[in-house]
């Protein structure tokens, strides 16, 4: 009896996702009837604009059951342009533009056009899960740069200059930042361009989050402060968070079009389009009115408020003011040493789970971000259950001792 030939090396350099083991207990606590405070997704609880919906259903009856450009159709890539220009400062054409099935694919596929064996990327910590899992699997090696909450969690423009190697192929940034919140000014982010325009290396600007800032802040694009480097700098954005359709798996990058070029065919030997209804729905929802867009960003800001506001009444939490996307990453080293009725807290995963257990908050510990001692919590949620959360979790911390 043959066995198997065994699964791709590339696997082994995968790191498995510390967030699973929470995720699944918690899924295990809901199915027993215990009501969870949703603070670990990432995920709005908004729903969708009405006429996105009704622009989907009107392209299921008017034919959008086709193949579609690998790209993505001409309306939604100017679209796409459109909106670049408005809100990033930067007016790409449509041959600057790839559709992809959500802002993660549109990395992934960056992944595969740009990284090899060899290569460097730099990332700055805490960091978005993704990122240097897909740079591992591409046999190309992260560069973590660590940043630290006494300095805003900003990677500052000596700590990448110092990171950068003759390897280096290319740096991602996250503003505002999952998991951080933090959001680099324009000043902040022409320091690091200066550095960027030093080296030949790619610049990935993940813009997800960058229409939920608070404070009146106003989001800093790469190419809006350096249009010289067109040539290598690539903006990846998307549906998702913005306009509560994470679902719905829209996301794009835009980039110069040998680059674009790569992703074609990259995608055409992939998933090919992204489907055809989401791209009509994303049509309606780049092109129309923006006032729900408006209104779920105040209300994230609100959110925002009760969460820091909450948590930095929980004894032994701190938290810092992030400036957008919808997390607030609070330090709980001040719990460390406590003991509790699933034994003491040595970590960040230890406190992630007993939030869990004893206040049924989900939450993601930092180390799953790449720093420890942290934790995320996701204020996706009304202000009611952020407020029952925390008072959830100053009830638990109380029931705790300390040795
Ligand atoms: C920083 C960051 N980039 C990209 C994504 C992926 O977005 P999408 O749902 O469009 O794939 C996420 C989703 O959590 C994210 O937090």
């Amino acid at each position: 009896m043959l066995v198997p030939r065994e699964l791709a090396r590339r696997l082994s350099v995968i790191a498995p996702s510390i967030t699973l083991a929470i995720n699944a207990r918690a899924a295990q606590l809901r199915a027993s009837g215990v009501d969870i405070f949703a603070f670990g997704v990432g995920e709005p609880d908004f729903e969708p604009p009405r006429f996105v919906l009704e622009a989907a259903k009107r392209a299921i009856d008017e034919g959008a059951s086709k193949y579609t450009a690998v790209t993505g159709i001409l309306p939604l890539r100017k679209a796409i342009c459109e909106r670049t220009e408005r809100l990033r400062g930067y007016a790409p054409t449509p041959d600057q533009v790839c559709v992809s099935v959500g802002a993660k694919h549109a990395l992934f596929n960056l992944a595969l056009a740009l990284y090899e064996p060899g290569d460097e990327v730099i990332i700055p910590a805490p960091y978005w899960v993704s990122y240097p899992e897909q740079v591992r699997m591409m046999g190309a090696t992260p560069v973590i740069v660590s940043t630290r909450e006494d300095e805003a969690w900003r990677m500052s423009p000596e700590a990448l200059r110092s990171a950068i190697t003759a390897k280096t192929k290319a740096i991602i940034l996250c503003s505002p930042c999952n998991p951080t919140g933090i959001a680099y000014s324009e000043a902040e982010l022409r320091g690091l361009l200066e550095v960027v325009r030093d080296s030949d290396a790619w610049f990935i600007a993940d813009e997800i989050y960058a229409d939920l800032l608070y404070d009146n802040r106003r989001h800093a694009s790469p190419l809006a402060l350096a249009p010289d480097l067109a040539d290598r700098v690539v903006l990846v954005d998307g549906l998702a968070k913005s306009y509560a359709m994470t679902g719905w798996r829209i996301g794009w990058a835009v980039g110069p079009t040998h680059l674009i070029k790569a992703l074609d065919l990259v995608q055409g030997q992939s998933t090919t389009n992204a489907t055809a209804v989401a791209q009509h729905a994303a049509v309606a929802a780049l092109t129309g009115p923006q006032d729900e867009v408006r209104a779920m960003r105040d209300a994230f800001e609100r959110r925002r408020n009760v969460m820091l506001e909450e948590l930095n009444a929980v004894p032994g939490i701190r938290c810092r003011v992030p400036d957008g996307a919808f997390y607030a990453f609070a330090d709980v080293r001040g719990l460390l040493g406590l003991v509790t009725g699933g034994g003491p807290l040595v970590g960040d995963a230890d406190v992630s789970r007993f939030f869990l257990e004893s206040a049924h908050v989900a939450s993601v510990p930092g180390s799953a971000f790449g720093m420890p001692g942290y934790v995320r919590f996701s204020y996706a949620t009304g202000e009611d259950r952020i407020r029952g959360g925390a008072a959830s979790l100053r009830r638990a911390i109380a029931g705790a001792t300390r040795p």
